[in-house]
């Protein structure tokens, strides 16, 4: 039977059983009459140890010849192995290869540590890494998690648009989506951009939040989440800011922000938990070769409860701290990476949920605090990286809204149907969104987003 590398190095396949594995050669080491191959086919961390004898037909001319890379299809008897760290190993009695590598010499993924900024050259090729393997899986088993977390509480998934009209943050940073000829556009009697001769009729862009849709949904299934790809034009040359990033978007009725933030710190436990119980083998790797603290880092962020302080309170201990900052600390000022860090790190060593923001650094949905100069929004900091989720309770009054949308000079035809919400029903309501790539760096203790997501987008760079 064909089986993954996975079940074959499970214990839930009988020894002596004959079985198939498929996938690329890693190394292959020769010794004496013997030649051992490591197969590895992604399934898990582990290759498995395919052992060679001349007994094979092909031994001599294409055993003896494989090289990393290489794609073979070995059959043979899995037996318990004597290597050490392996239990099984598959005593081949056929390998056939399906692949050759053209020059293994200039392979560019050699059987050793490459850099990071080499293998992101590669980004075709990265995922065949250990690092890379182990990155992916844990990033599939975070995504599993996180439909599980909502699917369990009662959430239901809402597929928000990618295509918009609307810019959700109302931060103009959003890529254009046109069909319009560039180099021939047409203009109006004004001499701007005719966008009504466009594809949609209308001016459109990519989205950079599914939050306002969303929020429709809550404001009739109650609990629902969006998880999809989102997209911004911010000029950010940082290891933490990609063009193209994935966001989960959980939106509740009748909540505010404070079981906002109860629920951020439910679900964060919940998958890091997830992560520490399916992705062992993954993890050993990440500690061993990444972060050393790395399992030990997750199960604190577990075991910890939050810290809770206003943004007022995290700028009067910033200023208190003695620290040289790079960015001024001031009452009306956002954070920069450097505070949040701080004050995670530093003063509380663990994740904090900073609340109650001024309220003209933050989005014209945010809910007016009755102080009149506070918004109810927060962001959840978390020690190596700061931000990694934001949030608010979102303002339910009309009247109230209308005005912000007026300060941020956003036109309300733009928004009509997001003002009908306020209209018809509504209710106090609150939610989040949690980039899912800092998710991937924080569970890794990966240094670049770059490295979280198999292509990356940032500026200037779209290849693959
Ligand atoms: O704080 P942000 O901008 O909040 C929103 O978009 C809200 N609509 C969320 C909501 O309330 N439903 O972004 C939320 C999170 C950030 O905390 C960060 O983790 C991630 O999205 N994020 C990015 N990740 C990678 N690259 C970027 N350029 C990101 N911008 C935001
Ligand atoms: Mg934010």
């Amino acid at each position: 039977a064909v089986v993954s590398v996975q079940q074959a190095l499970s214990g839930a396949i009988a020894p002596g059983s004959e079985v198939t594995v498929r996938g690329w050669v890693r190394t292959r080491r020769d010794s004496g009459e013997l030649c051992f191959v490591n197969v590895s086919d992604g399934s898990c961390f582990d290759p498995i140890q395919v052992v060679a004898t001349a007994a094979l037909g092909n031994f001599a001319d294409e055993v003896r010849k494989l090289s990393s890379g290489c794609s073979v299809i070995a059959t043979g008897t899995l037996a318990p192995s004597m290597g050490k760290g392996q239990r099984f190993e598959l005593q081949a009695t056929a390998i056939e290869v399906t692949g050759w590598v053209d020059d293994p010499l200039t392979y560019p993924m050699q059987p050793k540590q490459h850099s990071l900024e080499y293998l992101r050259e590669y980004a075709h090729l990265r995922p065949r890494t250990n690092l890379f393997g182990a990155v992916t899986r844990i990033r599939h088993c975070l995504a599993q998690a996180v439909h599980r977390f909502f699917h369990e509480q009662g959430f239901y998934w809402i597929s928000t648009p990618i295509i918009t009209t609307s810019d959700a943050e109302g931060a103009g940073q959003m890529f254009r989506v046109s069909t319009l000829d560039l180099a021939n556009l047409p203009r109006d009697g004004r001499g701007d951009v005719d966008f009504s001769r466009d594809f949609f009729g209308k001016e459109t862009f990519l989205t950079v939040s599914g939050q306002l849709n969303v929020e429709a949904y809550c404001l009739a299934l109650s609990k629902v989440y969006t998880f999809g790809p989102t997209f911004r034009a911010e000029n950010s040359h940082t290891t933490r800011h990609l063009a193209e990033f994935w966001m989960i978007e959980p939106e509740i009725a009748f909540a505010t922000l404070k079981e906002d933030a109860d629920l951020a710190e439910a679900f964060l436990k919940y998958l890091f938990r997830a992560v520490l119980d399916e992705r062992a083998d993954d993890m050993a790797f990440i500690a061993e070769r990444v972060e050393k603290t790395a399992i030990s880092r997750l199960q604190a962020f577990i075991d910890a409860p939050f810290e809770r302080i206003d943004y007022t309170e995290a700028v009067a201990l910033l200023q208190k701290s003695g620290q040289k900052f790079d960015f001024p600390v001031e009452w009306g000022l956002d954070l920069q990476t450097e505070h949040e860090r701080w004050l995670t790190e530093q003063h509380v060593g663990r994740p904090v949920v900073v609340m109650n923001y001024p309220e003209q650094i933050k989005a014209f949905y945010m809910r007016l605090n009755d102080d009149g100069r506070t918004v109810a929004a927060m962001d959840v900091l978390a020690p190596g990286i700061g931000e990694i989720i934001g949030g608010s309770q979102r303002e339910e009054r009309l009247d109230v809204l209308d005005a912000r949308m007026a300060q941020f000079g956003l036109e309300p035809a733009h928004y009509g149907w997001y003002r009908d919400l306020r209209r018809y029903g509504s209710v106090p309501h609150a939610g989040f969104g949690l980039g899912f790539e800092r998710l991937v760096v924080y569970t890794c203790g990966l240094a670049n987003i770059r490295d979280a997501i198999p292509y990356p987008r940032a500026p200037g760079l779209a290849t693959f």
